[in-house]
């Protein structure tokens, strides 16, 4: 099982940026306790960090036949981009929407997701731990796709 983490724009700058919203922590940190989690839970994930729209789609797109999952951050993305939308629902794979900040309770213009909708879910809110709160919902929805698929296995026999 493979995890793919995308992070969009701005997200490099961790512990640097706003560290009022977002906190002291850097991605390198957040990624290293992504990275125990899966060793721990016994999958493998991959990062992506790109300031840039296009790069972020052609991530997404790789993603096909060669991921199980995708957890992803698109950054101020998230608020205007159909082409990040669209690559979500073209690979059809499960995908977590995060957040660090909780978009909700800011600004208007960032309390619209474009790619909620072909989202699993969202989590949005509990700064680095949004992104632990994705590994765990992305591994339960992979564990249960697992065992449906082994039940028709099953089935079939
Ligand atoms: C963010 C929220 C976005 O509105 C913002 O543009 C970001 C970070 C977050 O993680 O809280 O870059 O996605």
């Amino acid at each position: 099982m493979k995890v793919v983490v995308i992070q969009g724009p701005n997200l490099n700058m961790l512990g640097v940026r706003e560290q009022h919203i977002y906190g002291p922590m850097k991605l390198e940190q957040i990624h290293q306790n992504l990275e125990n989690f899966a060793n721990q839970n016994g999958f493998e994930v991959e990062f992506f960090q790109s300031n840039l729209e296009g790069e972020l789609v052609d991530r997404i797109q790789e993603c096909l036949g060669d991921a199980d999952g995708i957890i992803i951050n698109a950054g101020a993305y998230t608020h205007t981009s159909i082409a990040i939308r669209d690559a979500i629902a073209a690979v059809n794979l499960p995908t977590i929407e995060v957040h660090l900040s909780n978009i909700h309770r800011r600004e208007e213009f960032r309390q619209k997701s474009m790619i909620a909708a072909v989202c699993a879910g969202q989590i949005s809110g509990f700064g680095p731990f949004s992104y632990h709160l994705a590994m765990v919902a992305i591994n339960q929805i992979l564990a249960e796709i697992n065992a449906m698929k082994m039940a028709q296995q099953a089935q079939q026999n």
